[in-house]
């Protein structure tokens, strides 16, 4: 399907977004395995998190919705009775896979083709030496097959080093060390997103975090809450970029995720030269949440600085790269991105297919294997864009289609459902022609 998205005037409003995908992936998936009731306020519409909600009622969890809410009867998983699919969903296959590796019973996961390119090699790493058995196609690919506790035998806690800055291959651990023997341990080489750990000792489970060291208590015994997902900050991130590039911009974000490991997007944004203020802060489920009120006017959008990204800073704005680097052309100085190898393997080759769309819009990048430099000042021109089936690139692209001297047509656009079904209807809502 394609979108025509045409130039803005201006971005004006106050919009309020469904819930986080990372925060909801992990209540469907504990509330699914915690015994009793939970109900999850503002679920994620995204495809992806109903990807990790049909698999856990193919798994035996009861699952149905009231009044908006996602209501689980959460117990002992039971056999499947056929292949899971975790669609284009990352985070399902690599998360519930910790959890299959505990069980009883053999599970088969897999996806789409996009899932199906993949590295499951940095789970099934750890998972094998915490006595799992997986089978993976080449060895390191989707679909996996995985045995899980062969003759009886449980999982046992191991204390590992991550390789590589990575969530879900921390939850990916965590979620296995809750059935395993003995305390596990997860090190990180820089921090990352932490809603596994603020959402296990919601549920119940007794975890430490000193510094970049989760250690979790074997033998939690979770159960059933009450939660609330937060507005999806990331998804936030491109009504930002939004109102930033288009003059004469005024836009409300009500609800959003403001969790410290999420958040220095908001303060990357302020370096660059954006007015954004943070209202009515509060905390709900050990998350923090609040609203966004960003401006643009005909000056402040000239003086928006660039910057660089790199370090612990590109595994904080991961999936903010594609927006920002879209902010980065129209910068005075622009957009310097290191140390993001990670983009390579995301749903797309991010690098590879930022570059090909801005090339189609005519606007400058040099790339290299680890990121990509934009210059800044330039202008985007009208064109065809593919997404590539990548829902991050659809929404960067249309968002850069606001600022852009002509019409553009987004292919692929279906793909922004991933995460964000609701994306372009929003964005009709608040731009301005
Ligand atoms: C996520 C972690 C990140 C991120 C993804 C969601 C999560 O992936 O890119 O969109 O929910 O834990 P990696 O763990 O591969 O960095």
């Amino acid at each position: 399907m394609r979108e025509i998205v045409s130039p803005a005037r201006a971005i004006q409003g106050i919009i309020t977004l469904p819930g986080d995908k990372s925060i909801s992936h992990r209540y469907g998936m504990l509330a699914a395995i915690a015994p009793g009731r939970s109900t999850i306020a503002n679920y994620s519409t995204g495809a992806d998190c109903q990807s990790t909600l049909a698999c856990m009622a193919a798994l035996g969890a009861k699952i149905e919705r009231h009044n908006g809410s996602v209501v689980i009867e959460g117990g002992q998983l039971q056999e499947p009775a056929g292949p899971l699919d975790a669609g284009n969903s990352g985070s399902t296959i690599r998360m519930l896979s910790g959890i299959l590796a505990a069980q009883e019973f053999t599970s088969r996961i897999g996806g789409d083709e996009s899932l199906s390119r993949r590295p499951m090699g940095r789970i099934i790493g750890p998972l094998t030496e915490m006595g799992a058995r997986i089978e993976a196609r080449d060895g390191k690919f989707p679909p996996l097959v995985i045995h899980g506790r062969e003759h009886g035998r449980p999982l046992h806690g191991i204390d590992y080093q991550l390789p590589m800055p990575s969530a879900q291959v921390k939850s990916c651990i965590l979620l296995a060390g809750l059935f395993a023997q003995g305390d596990t341990i997860v090190r990180e080489p820089v921090r990352t997103r932490d809603h596994t750990e603020i959402a296990l000792k919601e549920f119940g489970a007794e975890i430490e975090i000193e510094k970049r060291t989760i250690h979790l208590r074997a033998g939690a015994q979770l159960s059933g809450r009450e939660l609330v997902a937060p507005g999806d900050l990331s998804s936030a991130c491109f009504f930002l970029v939004a109102a930033l590039l288009v003059k004469e911009s005024s836009l409300v974000i009500h609800g959003v995720g403001l969790n410290p490991t999420r958040s220095a997007l908001l303060d990357f944004l302020v370096s660059m030269g954006a007015q954004i203020k943070v209202l009515e802060v509060h905390q709900v489920g050990g998350e923090l949440i609040g609203d966004l009120r960003v401006q643009a006017s005909a000056v402040t959008g000239g003086l928006i600085e660039g910057g660089v990204i790199e370090g612990t800073l590109t595994a904080a704005l991961i999936d903010e790269i594609p927006a920002l680097a879209v902010l980065g052309a129209v910068s005075q100085h622009g957009l310097t991105v290191r140390d993001a190898g990670e983009l390579r393997v995301k749903e797309t080759d991010r690098i590879a297919t930022i570059e090909a769309g801005f090339r189609q819009m005519g606007v400058k990048i040099e790339s290299n294997p680890e990121g990509f430099h934009v210059p800044g000042r330039q202008s985007f021109h009208a064109a065809e864009i593919d997404s590539a089936g990548d829902h991050r690139i659809a929404m960067a692209f249309a968002v850069a289609a606001l600022a852009a001297d002509g019409p553009c047509a987004i292919e692929g656009a279906e793909s922004a459902s991933v995460s964000f079904p609701e994306f372009f209807a929003t964005l009709l809502q608040i731009v301005q022609t």
